[in-house]
């Protein structure tokens, strides 16, 4: 295999976007979920339609207004204070337990580890140094760059630019299947990091490999890494 670097997608790949349920939960009780769920398919619906539209605003404004459009359509009354905390808490979502360890393994075979996300740079810096990722990767790389959210072909093309690498020899690495999906018509090498255990997209595409999580990952890119 010649995979020299590894990008990965960073909201529920890296970071829980569903860790936000249990202080939901506490301002919301018994909608939580329901509000976790829809905020983030909102979220993911208005960077699709300013992409579409040409009409791009950070990633932490899109996820501000999702979070207000969803408490509207669930009828919650979203106080000042409580908006404020949420927003407070995506800052600082939890990492999947299991992350911080394989990207220090992988960083230690010497590839090239780089992060590419819709997040704006000020969000992926916080939320970097919150899970004590800091100097993990080579490059945080923020779409905001291009001011196109993905799919949009000039995001992902962020990955090999910087990286001087062809994105076939780049693995790009998302639990959102229809972000890996993308990233394979685009033309990197991908893995899906299948946490949900959800079917594939039908989108004619698949992914190079899928896992269920991302010690899964470690054991693709080394089939005998963490037997050690
Ligand atoms: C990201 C979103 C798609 O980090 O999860 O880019």
């Amino acid at each position: 295999m010649s995979i020299q670097a590894i990008v990965f997608d960073a909201y529920g790949t890296l970071f829980d976007v569903y860790s936000i349920g249990s202080l939901a939960e506490k301002l919301f009780p018994k909608r939580g979920a329901a509000l976790a769920e829809l905020w983030r398919d909102k979220q993911i619906e208005y960077t699709r339609l300013r992409t579409m539209c040409s009409t791009y605003k950070p990633f932490w404004e899109v996820t501000q207004d999702a979070l207000v459009f969803t408490c509207k359509k669930l009828k919650l009354d979203l106080t000042l204070d409580a908006q404020n905390m949420l927003m407070g808490q995506y800052a600082k979502l939890d990492a999947f337990p299991e992350n911080l360890g394989v990207l220090q393994r992988l960083q230690s075979m010497g590839l090239k580890l780089a992060i590419l996300s819709n997040g704006n740079p000020e969000m992926l810096d916080a939320v970097v140094k919150a899970a004590g990722m800091q100097g993990l990767f080579n490059h945080l790389l923020s779409v905001d760059a291009v001011k196109k959210f993905k799919t949009a072909p000039e995001a992902y093309q962020l990955g090999p630019d910087v990286l001087g690498l062809s994105a076939k020899n780049i693995l790009f690495v998302s639990s959102n299947c229809w972000d890996a999906c993308a990233a394979a018509w685009f033309g990197y090498t991908t893995f899906w990091v299948n946490r949900a255990d959800a079917p594939l997209e039908e989108l004619g595409i698949q992914p190079d490999a899928i896992g269920a999580d991302m010690t899964a990952l470690l054991r693709f890119i080394e089939p005998d890494a963490g037997t050690e």
